[in-house]
């Protein structure tokens, strides 16, 4: 492991141990990419961007890696009251909740994702940050020109099905 992923890990190990972060593994969220494997992605590439730009680099590991913590399969319309676009970030902060206290820059990092599609405005750098970041990643996951499960890998993260 280089460095940056060393300090990544350390940063969000308590989460990516966690059973909710590895259920993530259980849903595809763009093409063939898991939810988790698209959490990561967006968690490093966040926690890099904010290391270089001298923001708060722990915020914005751990928001980015709940950011999608919502659980359930986003084509099972009977999973969440409506517009999956505004449903998402609320289960994800509710959940994110439970799992770990929460900043209050964390959890509009959650709310704030989807911006300006719905959800919240973002209110710190980190945030802006992690909407900017989730929408570049989304573009090369659907795009195949990046596969994260090596990131996956290399962090010795085990997904855990949901039964
Ligand atoms: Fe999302
Ligand atoms: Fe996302």
């Amino acid at each position: 492991m280089n460095d940056y992923l060393e300090e990544f890990s350390s940063l969000t190990r308590e989460l990516l141990d966690s059973d909710p972060v590895r259920r993530m593994g259980t849903w595809r969220h763009h093409g063939p990419v898991t939810t988790l494997d698209h959490s990561l992605f967006v968690a490093y590439c966040s926690y890099r961007a904010a290391r270089m730009l001298r923001l708060d680099v722990h915020a914005a590991a751990r928001g980015a890696l709940l950011h999608d913590l919502y659980l359930y399969d986003p084509r099972d319309k009977s999973a969440h009251p409506g517009n999956q676009c505004l449903d998402h970030p609320r289960a994800a902060a509710r959940n994110a909740g439970r799992l770990t206290r929460l900043t209050d820059k964390e959890r509009n990092i959650i709310l704030s994702h989807m911006w300006p599609l719905g959800g919240a405005l973002p209110r710190s750098r980190e945030a802006w940050l992690v909407d900017l970041v989730d929408t570049v990643c989304a573009g090369l996951e659907l795009t195949r020109v990046y596969r994260p499960e090596r990131l996956r890998r290399k962090l010795g993260v085990e997904p855990l099905i949901a039964a």
